[in-house]
C-alpha cells in the first residue's frame, strides 16, 4: 500500500501520511508524493481544498533519519524542498489534522496550513539542533512570529516539545478534539470550504499572505541551504548513528 494515500471527494483532496510502522516519518518519494499530490491539487478544477492528516495515534515523526544519513547530498530540487515550496505557495485553502507526536517537518508543515485541528494527543516538537541541523519550512521566521521569540528559542534551541495547549493559545492549531474526531472535524471544515466560492478563498488567503510570500521564500531557501550542509556534518551523522543505533550522541567534541 502506498504510504501516501491519496482520495478525491467532492472538492477535497486528502493526503494521508500512512507508514505507521515507522512512525509516519517521511521519506524522500514521500515528500515527492505529496509535492505532486499539491501540484495535483493547484491544475485540477475538480480540486478546491487540500486536507493533509496522519493517523489518530501519530501524525509524523519528522524526515526519516536513515535518508537523511544515507539520502543524496540535498540541494533545492531535492524532493523536500519542492514539497515545502509547494505547501508554503499554495494558493487554494489548506487543511490539517494532527494527532500524536508531531515532529521537525511535521509540525514546521503546519505553519503553512490554513485551518489545523488537533487530537488531545497531540505534542508538537522542533528537534533540529539535537540532531546538529537547523531550521526549515521558514519555521526560524514563522515561528517567532506565531509564538513569540522566547517560546520559539525553547521550541528551537533547546528542542522542548511543546504542548497541544500551548500551540492553541499561540494559534498553531484552530481546535483540540479528542484523536479519534480530529481527521473527521478536519474533513467537514474542507468540505464546508469546498462549497463556497473559490475565487473568494483563492483571494482573501492571497491577501492574507501576500506579504509574508517573499519572505518566506526567502528565509526558505537560506534555511535550506544551510540544512544541506549541516545534513553532511559531522554533528548531524552523529546524531542520526545514535538515533539509529538508539543510544545518546556523543557531541561533547563537535
Ligand atoms: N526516521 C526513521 N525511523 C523512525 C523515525 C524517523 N524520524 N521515527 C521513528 N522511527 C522508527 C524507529 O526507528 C522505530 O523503528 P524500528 O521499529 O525498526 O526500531 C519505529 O519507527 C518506532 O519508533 P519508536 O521510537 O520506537 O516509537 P515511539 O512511539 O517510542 O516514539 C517518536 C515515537 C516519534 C516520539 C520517536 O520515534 C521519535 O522521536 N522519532 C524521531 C523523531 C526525529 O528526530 N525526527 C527528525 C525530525 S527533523
Amino acid at each position: 500500500m502506498s504510504e501516501i494515500l491519496s482520495h478525491t471527494e467532492a472538492g477535497v483532496l486528502t493526503l494521508t501520511i500512512n507508514r505507521l510502522e515507522k512512525k509516519n516519518s517521511l521519506t524522500s518519494a514521500m515528500y515527492a508524493q505529496l509535492a505532486q499530490g499539491l501540484d495535483h491539487a493547484s491544475a485540477s478544477s475538480e480540486v478546491r481544498v487540500v486536507v493533509i492528516q496522519g493517523h489518530e495515534s501519530i501524525f509524523s515523526a519528522g524526515n526519516d533519519i536513515a535518508d537523511f544519513l544515507n539520502g543524496p547530498a540535498a540541494t533545492s530540487e531535492s524532493p523536500v524542498f519542492k514539497f515545502l515550496r509547494g505547501i508554503s505557495s499554495f494558493a487554494k485553502p489548506l487543511v490539517a489534522a494532527v494527532c500524536g507526536p508531531a515532529v521537525g517537518i511535521g509540525t514546521t508543515l503546519l505553519l503553512h496550513c490554513d485551518l489545523v485541528y488537533a487530537g488531545d494527543n497531540a505534542a508538537f516538537s522542533l528537534p533540529f539542533v539535537n540532531l546538529g541541523l537547523c531550521p526549515e519550512a521558514a519555521s526560524s521566521l514563522l515561528l517567532p512570529m506565531r509564538m513569540g521569540y522566547a517560546r520559539a528559542a525553547e521550541a528551537l534551541l533547546l528542542g522542548e516539545p511543546f504542548t497541544v495547549e500551548t500551540a492553541l493559545e499561540v494559534g498553531l492549531v484552530n481546535r483540540v478534539v479528542p484523536p479519534l474526531e480530529a481527521n473527521a472535524l478536519a474533513q467537514r471544515q474542507a468540505h464546508k470550504l469546498a462549497a463556497k466560492p473559490l475565487s473568494s478563498l483563492i483571494e482573501t488567503k492571497r491577501l492574507m499572505k501576500q506579504s509574508l510570500l517573499s519572505p518566506v521564500a526567502q528565509r526558505m531557501a537560506e534555511e535550506g541551504a544551510s540544512f544541506g550542509r549541516m545534513l553532511r556534518e559531522p554533528a548531524a551523522r552523529e546524531a542520526f548513528a545514535a538515533f539509529l543505533e538508539k543510544r545518546p550522541p556523543a557531541f561533547a567534541q563537535l
